[in-house]
């Protein structure tokens, strides 16, 4: 399986080699405070280019098993990193489904980037790693991430409660999924 480039307009999306943990890095460090709402708590270690490393090789080796793909996307000449966005936990068997997460820096919010880097991604995912299901699912008050959802043609499912550990407590979530109709059969 070859990694994926996917190409739009303004965006390259890919899965970056170990090498560019200090890309990684620096996007982190950038976006530190920004993403400290949205995210799980963050041990130190993950503030290092180590850490980066490491999980830069995981994520390629994972890909390559058929257990997720843990995309960054860049500007479309590979300068800057504007934000990422995970397919995880692939099952497959009768389920044929992921979980998506996903975050832009703070500097890109507003410009319609994730709409464009998920519209190809999911596309991709869909296609070629010919998943059936799409789960995603956000913080009652994270509006831009509902928004996102509705255009992308996420549907809600429920509502769970006390979910995942964010920020600094168990927080509900709003439950959404997108299906993939030209998966008819297993
Ligand atoms: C969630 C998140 C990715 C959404 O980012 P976003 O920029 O709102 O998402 P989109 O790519 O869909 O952009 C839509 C916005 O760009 C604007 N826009 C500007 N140019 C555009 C264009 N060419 N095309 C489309 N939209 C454009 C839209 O009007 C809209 O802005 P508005 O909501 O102020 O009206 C972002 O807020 C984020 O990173 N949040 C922190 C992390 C997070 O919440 N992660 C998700 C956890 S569930």
């Amino acid at each position: 399986m070859k990694i994926p480039q996917i190409k739009t307009e303004r965006l390259l999306i890919t899965i970056p080699k170990a090498e560019e943990a200090c890309d990684i890095l620096h996007y982190v460090n950038d976006n530190r405070m920004f993403h400290k709402e949205w995210d799980p708590p963050r041990t130190a270690d993950y503030f290092t280019k180590e850490y980066w490393y490491e999980i830069l090789q995981q994520n390629h080796n994972d890909f390559m098993n058929g257990h997720s793909a843990k995309f960054f996307i860049f500007d479309v000449e590979r300068k800057n990193i504007i934000g990422h966005c995970n397919f995880s936990c692939f099952v497959r068997g009768c389920f044929q489904c992921c979980n998506l997460g996903f975050s832009l820096a703070e500097n890109a919010q507003g410009q319609g980037f994730m709409y464009e880097a998920l519209s190809a991604a999911i596309t991709y995912v869909f296609d070629n790693l010919k998943l059936h299901r799409i789960q995603s699912n956000h913080l009652p008050h994270n509006y831009r991430s509902r928004n996102l959802l509705r255009r992308l043609g996420f549907v809600v499912e429920g509502y769970a409660r006390d979910y995942l550990f964010i920020n600094d407590g168990w927080q509900d979530h709003v439950l959404n999924s997108l299906s993939n109709p030209k998966i008819t059969s297993i």
